[in-house]
């Protein structure tokens, strides 16, 4: 854990801040790019995971493409040099000006979420005298087993067209003469850490594969989305996912045609593990109930998903390696639910000692907010270190 080799140096330095471990973040990546390479499968980085610049900057030097799912988002990849034929862009609420951007733009697809919007993008395309390229996302009615605020694929969630619609949109598809489909895309849901909901997210895959091509379509890619999850209970236990595995279980249990190309979407475990959020504490008290509470400068709005999905993070005390207790580290907003961790263990933390709050990196800086007009958290990289 890269807080703990140079914590000396954290002292130092204003709180709080993420802090990322660029070096864990190329091998991460190396790691997923030598794997996904070995089956000639393309990885975008789902951008709403991190869009840190340095972060980003990194990403490229990788040759991913990028999974937007707003106009900023594609407006930024862009212009940060990802080739616009790198680019996805899904999301159910795609308004005009965006959509007319992305045609613009041309990017490589539209990851279309509804029937309307299929009109809607046919409408704009015609307008500007050009065809845009469009991937189906359609909701497989998968369950990914993870928390239901990060459940995308189950039958009743606003993502994708419904498996039940294929039949009128497939029809419909022939009018629509400025769009034109190139390929299927599907997303199950995020923090996924068994294979099971992958493999039933591949027969899911085949079948509709073979039903639209079956029907005519002549597809040139898939797109089975992201998920795949990281390991926040023993972060230095796996620091690099397995990736050898997760795109194993897609070699082994699509059966497409070897002509057309798999592409994947991976956020959180391509920069989860390499951020940590670097906190101090301000101050301790004792409940009436009898609870030790440690209050830390950080908060919700560094860090919301402890506060949205009771999410558990693990947490250290860099400053000192005593007796441990039991504390409940808490945020600084006006907040009841502003609470990083419950009744842990670990090495009493009192005023002025840096904790660590680790696996960070992914769903942390991009979810920040200024309620109660805080700063928005500051980075620093290992690279300047
Ligand atoms: N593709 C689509 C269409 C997505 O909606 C997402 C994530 C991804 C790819 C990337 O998924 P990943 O590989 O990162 O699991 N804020 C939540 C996670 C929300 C995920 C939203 N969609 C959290 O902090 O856990």
């Amino acid at each position: 854990m890269l807080s703990r080799q140079i914590k000396d140096k954290l002292q130092g330095l204003s709180t709080p801040f993420y802090l990322y471990d660029m070096g864990l973040l190329r091998e991460t990546l190396k790691a997923a790019v030598d794997e996904s390479s070995k089956y000639g499968y393309k990885i975008h980085y789902a951008l709403k995971a991190n869009f840190d610049e340095r972060i980003f900057k990194t990403v490229r030097e990788f040759g991913m493409g990028v999974d937007c799912v707003s106009g900023n988002e594609v407006r930024y990849s862009i212009e940060s040099g990802f080739p616009a034929a790198s680019v996805v862009y899904a999301g159910v609420g795609k308004n005009d000006d965006e959509i007319r951007y992305g045609i613009e733009q041309g990017i490589f697809a539209f990851n279309c979420e509804s029937r309307q919007e299929m009109e809607i993008i046919n409408r704009i395309a015609g307008e500007m005298g050009k065809v845009a390229d469009i991937a189906l996302r359609i909701n497989p009615d998968v369950d990914p087993h993870t928390h239901k605020n990060i459940s995308t694929g189950h039958g009743d969630s606003k993502f994708g067209i419904s498996y039940k619609e294929i039949e009128e949109v497939a029809a419909k598809l022939p009018e629509l003469k400025n769009i034109n489909i190139t390929g299927l895309h599907f997303h199950i849901g995020s923090q996924i850490t068994t294979m099971e909901p992958f493999i039933n997210l591949c027969q899911r895959v085949n079948m509709l594969y073979k039903w639209f091509t079956g029907r005519g379509f002549r597809l040139t890619h898939i797109n089975v989305g992201g998920g795949l999850g990281v390991n926040y209970t023993n972060p230095e236990a796996e620091p690099i996912p397995d990736f050898k595995k997760y795109f194993s279980i897609f070699a082994e249990n699509l059966d497409i045609d070897p002509a057309i190309e798999i592409h994947f979407e991976l956020g959180r475990s391509l920069v989860g593990q390499c951020g940590e959020l670097i906190t101090k504490v301000l101050y301790n008290k004792v409940t009436a109930a009898g609870s030790n509470v440690a209050i830390v400068d950080s908060s919700m709005t560094d860090l919301i998903r402890p506060a949205l999905y009771q999410a558990h993070h693990a947490i250290e005390n860099l400053s000192r390696n005593g007796d441990k207790g039991i504390y409940t580290i808490a945020g600084t907003v006006c907040e009841s639910s502003d609470i990083f961790a419950k009744g842990i263990e670990l090495s009493a933390p009192l005023r002025g000692d840096i904790l660590t709050i680790k696996t960070t990196g992914a769903y942390g800086s991009a979810m920040a907010s200024r309620y109660n007009m805080h700063d928005l958290p500051k980075a620093v990289y290992s690279d300047d270190l």
